[in-house]
């Protein structure tokens, strides 16, 4: 794929416009859950040069590492631990402006700065997580939080 197909110009929102319908292209008659969550993860981290990016899978009552791009992480994540864990525990998105703040945070990376988590779910139960790191405090607002939940809702239909 060419790169300024997946470079978006303009404002976060812009971005997030054009990513969107990208993704959505991506996925689009690919049935592998893995293929679909790992080329999520690329697309969201080559737009917006995140830290990290990448996917908690629920698997046993337990959040299990799942495709990423970035650095190594922690593998298993207990429910309501992390902001990951609450996240899924309160099946909503959390916005971290400062990861230093968030009590319980699990930090897998010093560098990471603050951090928001979007629960995917299906049939009224979150399924997966998506985790996004930034390495500069208050990367994340409500234009991240719409557009990152309009995206957990159409990786849900993988699930
Ligand atoms: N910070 C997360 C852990 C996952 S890493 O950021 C990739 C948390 O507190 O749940």
């Amino acid at each position: 794929m060419a790169e300024s197909l997946l470079f978006g110009e303009g404002t976060r929102e812009d971005q997030y416009k054009v990513l969107i319908p990208q993704i959505k292209a991506l996925i689009d008659g690919e049935p592998d859950l893995v293929a679909n969550l790992a080329n999520s993860a690329a697309a969201l981290r080559q737009t917006f040069d995140f830290f990290w990016v990448g996917f908690y899978l629920v698997k046993n009552d337990e959040l299990v590492l799942g495709p990423f791009q970035g650095d190594i992480a922690c593998t298993r994540i207990q429910r309501g631990k992390g902001v990951c864990g609450s996240s899924w525990d309160q099946k909503q998105t959390l916005l971290v402006p400062d990861v230093d703040l968030f009590e319980g945070h699990i930090a897998c990376s010093a560098l990471s700065q603050s951090e928001i988590v979007v629960p995917i779910v299906k049939a009224s139960t979150v399924v997966a997580v998506l985790d996004i790191d930034s390495a500069v405090k208050n990367d994340f607002s409500q234009t991240d939080q719409q557009y990152l939940e309009e995206l957990a809702l159409i990786l849900s239909e993988l699930f």
